[in-house]
């Protein structure tokens, strides 16, 4: 896994950059407009800057990751790729284009993986002609500091491909690796997104105040956010997106999106990235 291909340079897509040529990758990162480009550049460069103020890593170390990030709005040039990681929007249709096109422009031995945290993995296995290459590796946000990788495994993945992917998880980015199936949530999102809805569906109801709902999971149970915090962390957008994927797939009442979830989003309030979810930023 030295050439590695990421698509999408967003939150997910720059942190997943980061931590690959960090580790020492060369990384090709697939944006579809040069101002979505340089964004791309920034984020990277950014976070990678802030390691090192944190004395996380050295100057050196860091110039030498920087330069081993590139950004591209072609994807052809994804040809030689080793892994290519697509963390594109949560957009089924999309996906299934991005899977295609990768399928003809990748080398045949190159595995393709999505981050999808809300699309059954075989429907983007079964747009390539490769499925048994094809899998899912779910990072977490913030990528840099969060150890978690799922690694999901269709009915048709190779042993070998999931193997491959376990070992560039666990050994060159240093991540903690589980194995999960390909069902809707996978193993976090499946316990965490209904937590996160319940939060919401409390908040609307008038029950607590959104400061005292976090206070309380932080101060009670030791989480480091609270889950309204946590919720504008990971972006409300993204949020409905799996808690929508949780209630297709098992269709049970308590999994149901809560209204105030599907309003902020269709006002534009998607958390931290826009500066207002269900607290404000500067
Ligand atoms: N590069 C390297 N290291 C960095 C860094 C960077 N850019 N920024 C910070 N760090 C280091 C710090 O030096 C510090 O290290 P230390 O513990 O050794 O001192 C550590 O990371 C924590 O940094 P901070 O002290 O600045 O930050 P906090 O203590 O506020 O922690 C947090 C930040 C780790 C994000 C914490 O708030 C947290 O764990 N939040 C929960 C996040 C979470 O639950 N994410 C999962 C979301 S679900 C998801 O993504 C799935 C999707 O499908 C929905």
């Amino acid at each position: 896994m030295k050439l590695v291909g990421v698509v999408g340079g967003g939150t997910m897509g720059a942190g997943i950059a980061e931590v690959c040529a960090k580790a020492g990758s060369d990384v090709l990162v697939l944006e579809t407009k040069q101002e979505f480009a340089d964004a791309a550049t920034k984020r990277v460069t950014t976070s990678i800057s802030r390691g090192v103020a944190k004395g996380k890593i050295s100057q050196d170390d860091a110039d030498a990751a920087i330069a081993r990030v590139r950004v591209t709005l072609d994807i052809d040039e994804f040809a030689d790729r080793d892994l290519v990681v697509e963390a594109a929007p949560e957009i089924e249709s999309l996906k299934f284009e991005i899977f295609g096109k990768l399928d003809t422009i990748v080398k045949p031995s190159g595995i393709l993986a999505t981050n999808t945290s809300s699309i059954p993995v075989i429907k983007v296995a079964t747009a390539t002609k490769r499925p048994e290459q094809v899998l899912g590796m779910h990072f977490f946000n913030p990528v840099p500091l969060m150890p978690l990788v799922e690694i999901i495994s269709t009915l048709v993945t190779s042993p070998e491909t999931a193997a491959a992917v376990t070992d560039y998880a666990k050994n060159t980015l240093g991540k903690t690796t589980v194995q999960a199936g390909d069902r809707s949530g996978f193993i976090v999102n499946a316990l965490l997104i209904p937590y996160l809805c319940q939060a919401i569906k409390m908040l609307d109801s008038g029950y607590a105040t959104a400061e005292d709902i976090d206070a309380a999971m932080k101060g009670g149970c030791g989480y480091p956010m609270g889950p309204l915090t946590l919720v504008d962390t990971i972006g409300l957008d993204i949020t409905l997106a799996a808690a929508e994927s949780l209630y297709a797939e098992f269709a049970e009442p308590h999994l149901a999106p809560p209204a105030l979830l599907r309003r902020m989003v269709e006002s534009g309030r998607l958390g931290r990235k826009v500066g207002r979810g269900f607290y404000k930023y500067d």
